[in-house]
This record gives C-alpha cells, structure tokens and sequence, in this order.
C-alpha cells in the first residue's frame, strides 16, 4: 500500500488486486518516487487479474519505459514535473499529447497514441500515464486497455471531475461516428474496456489552473454524490447535503485542505459504488445511481443554443451544468412523486446556486419533447426508460417515474 504525503489523503480502491487514490497538494510530483513505487511494482510473482486487463502470470516487473499521454493545453505546465519524476525512479518516458474535446475523442485519436507506443517499443512491463481530464484519462486508459493485451496505466487527473468521477472505477473508451458521409452521429463511450488503473494521484495544485467553470461544473458530480450518499452500503458520510453545503465555500476559494477533503469523500463514494457493481450490471442500485440527474442530462447537453444564465459562458452547457439542472430536475419529479418533500427539493436547488451552477435555463424545447429525448437515453434499458429519484435523506432509487413527473422535472428548471 502507499504512504500518503502528510498534507494527502488516500482511498483504497478494492477492485481486483485493488489500487490507491492518492490526493493532495503536489503528489504528481511522487509519480516516481517510492510512493509510486510502491503501488506500481512492489509485489513481485505472478498475478491473474485477467479480468482486469493484464494476462494471467503477467508479473508487477518494474517499468522500464512509460507513455505520457497528455492533454496538450498541459503538456508543457506538467508533462516536464512528470518526466522528471519518473527520470529520477530509472524510467524513461516519452510525451503523447491530446486534444481535449469530445469531437476528437475518437479511435483515431487512440489508434495514433498506440502507434506513438508501438514506436517507441513500449513492451508489456512499460506504463501509460494519463495527465489531464477524463477526456485524456478515458483515452489514455483505452490506449493501455488494447495496447498488447492490455498494461498498466496510471491516472493523473487534472480536472475536479476526474478527480472525483472519471479516473476511479475503470471505465476507458472513445466516442464512435456512427453516421454516413454526410451526418455525423456521434454515439458516447460507445467502444470501450474496463480496465482498472494501478494507481490514481489527484495533485490537487494542478486545480489551480482549471477555469472556474470546469471546477463549478466538477461539482455538480460532488452534488450528486452527497443526495445518493444515503443509498451506498459502506459509506460513513452523515449529514452528506450539509457537509458539502458547509465545504462548499473554501472549495470555490480553492482552498488546499478543503479541495483534499471533498475530493477524498467523494472518491470514496465512487469507490464503494464501483467495488459492488464494477460492470454496471446491478439493475437496481450499484452504478446505477451515479445516473441520478444524467438522464434530465443527457436530453439537454446536445441542444447548443442552451446557455446558461449564471455565467458569462458564450459556449454551450458543459456537462456539469447540464447534470446540475438535472439534479435539480429529478428533485422536483421526486417531489411529484411523493417521495421526497419540497424543502429537500429546494435545497438541491439551494446547492446547485452555491455552487454557482445553473438551476434554471431558458429555451427549453417542450416538456413533451424532452421526455421524448429521455427515453432514447444510452441508459434505457428494454426501451423502459430509467430514472433515478433522489429522496430526502440523501437516499435515491431507480424507478420508471409516472409521465406527470418527468413533465413537474422539466417545468421546475425552465425559466419562462
Ligand atoms: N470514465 C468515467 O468513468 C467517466 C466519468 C465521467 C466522465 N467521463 C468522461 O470525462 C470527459 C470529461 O472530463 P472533464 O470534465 O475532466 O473534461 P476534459 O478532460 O475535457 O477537460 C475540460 C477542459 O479543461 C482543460 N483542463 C483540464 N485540466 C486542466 C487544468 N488543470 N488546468 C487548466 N485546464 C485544464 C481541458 O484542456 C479542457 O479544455 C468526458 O469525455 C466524459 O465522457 C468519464
């Protein structure tokens, strides 16, 4: 197991041989060191984990080499502090950048990095290095996934989000153009492994530099986590709303200690939901949950004249602020529901404002039209559409909610 930094926190994930989520200020810098070391390629003898990406009796040889696959806006902020690292511990890399935006997360974009790995005679004990958001880490964690059956990879998230979302619970793919010559159709996630990584170090210094609407938008995930906090068996996360309300602040100010802490909790969660349901197969419960406000969501987020009014933002929802209206969304068709009281549905809203992210927008298409929408959501299972409802008390379930409450969840975020 590795020893945290005194300022960093760490979470064991128990999946497979099990892996740990170190956070804090600087640990990127420890990609090489001990620490690293330790969680890497301590135990030596052969392992079977096939099911986690690495063949039966591949052995935790110390790397000799390993791929840096980087968001290119980063490469020169952080790539050099990495290299240096791992220079230091005897292994020698090479950098890959990336484009981080959804239009080049294809299997071009991963098909040129394995070429990049081929080339530079990445063998089976070498390591890939996933530095930047969940763009590079989901790529980056494909690349390492396929790449001769699969190697070790490592995230480095840069982002909220993928601190607390993305780089935990293994899911890595790229999106598939699915349309002909003349449309596009773009299916997310749609080819992809899970491919656990060996280690995950959140730096939470590198939150530094990320605009204030990603770490708003990381939050809304934050939110999320603390109104199914209730509904995860092995979390201790008492008065989760409050808790988060109270942090709330102190993470805006991005404040060293108080970004550790909500970023350890909320890892923590990921982690108990990912160890109980790794392939998403739990129909009720398991990963599930972690749709609560996706599926309100995933209607919205394409619709590129929605703009939210919180912000000066000249572009789009991000995903963040289209699962904060979301959020707020399942609240209201849960109170419709009965099953949840109009005060815990205004403090959702509550916590989305305070965290700056939208919970009304204007231009919304009909009612009609957006559960239309919903019910071609990736998630609907059988052609059954699939909602999760939060209820007061931080618990939430799965449910296929009444039409009437869908329609009160999207006349509760449309500002006329
Ligand atoms: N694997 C999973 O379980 C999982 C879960 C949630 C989301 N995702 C995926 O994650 C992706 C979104 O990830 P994201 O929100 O992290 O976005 P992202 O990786 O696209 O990064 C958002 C923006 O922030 C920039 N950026 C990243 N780190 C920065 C830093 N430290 N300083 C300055 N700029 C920085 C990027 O260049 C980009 O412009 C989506 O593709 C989504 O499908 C995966």
């Amino acid at each position: 197991m590795t020893t945290p930094a005194p300022q960093a926190a760490m979470v064991r994930v128990a999946i497979g041989p099990g892996y740990d989520v170190v956070i804090g200020p600087g640990v990127l810098a420890g990609l090489g060191g001990p620490a690293l070391r330790a969680g890497l390629w301590d135990t030596s003898g052969p392992r079977a984990d096939s099911a986690h990406g690495l063949e039966a009796g591949a052995t935790q040889a110390k790397p000799t080499k390993a791929a840096v696959l980087v968001d290119q806006r980063l490469a020169s902020r952080y790539a050099p502090e990495v290299a240096a690292s791992l220079s230091a511990a005897g292994v020698e890399s090479f950098v890959v950048p990336l484009l981080a935006a959804e239009s080049a997360k294809t299997m071009e974009a991963a098909r040129e990095g394995l070429v990049e790995m081929a080339r530079h005679k990445l063998d089976r004990s070498g390591v890939v290095i996933a530095l930047g958001g969940g763009l590079v880490g989901d790529v980056a964690g494909f690349c390492a996934a396929v790449y001769r059956r699969g190697i070790r990879f490592i995230q480095c998230p840069t982002t909220l989000l993928s601190m607390v979302d993305a780089s935990v619970g293994g899911k890595t793919g790229v999106n598939l153009d699915i349309g002909d010559d003349e449309t596009t159709n773009i299916q997310k996630n749609f080819v992809g492994v899970f491919h656990q990584p060996s280690v995950v170090l959140a730096d939470t210094s590198t939150l530094d530099t990320l605009p204030m609407r990603d770490l708003r938008s990381g939050l809304a995930e934050c939110i999320k986590h603390a109104l199914i906090a209730g509904a995860v068996p092995g979390v201790a996360w008492p008065n989760s709303l409050a808790w988060t309300e109270e942090l709330l602040p102190r993470v805006l100010a991005r404040e060293p200690s108080a970004l550790t802490q909500l970023i350890a909790k909320n890892v923590e969660l990921k982690a108990r939901v990912v160890e109980e349901d790794e392939r998403e197969e739990r129909p009720d419960g398991g990963r599930a949950l972690l749709n609560l406000g996706h599926t309100f969501a995933h209607a919205i987020e394409p619709i590129s004249h929605l703009r939210p009014d919180t912000t000066d933002a000249s572009s789009p929802l991000t995903h963040g602020e289209a699962v904060a209206l979301g959020l707020v969304a399942a609240a209201h068709a849960s109170l419709a529901l009965g099953l949840c009281s109009l005060a815990y549905a205004e403090r959702v809203r509550q916590l989305v404002r305070a965290a700056g992210l939208p919970d009304r927008i204007s231009g919304l298409p009909p009612a009609e039209t957006l559960i239309e929408r919903m019910s071609h959501d990736k998630k609907t299972r059988a052609g059954v559409l699939r909602v999760i409802v939060p209820h007061d008390d931080a618990r939430a379930s799965v449910m296929t909610p009444a039409h009437e409450a869908l329609v009160a969840g999207w006349r509760a975020i449309a500002r006329s």
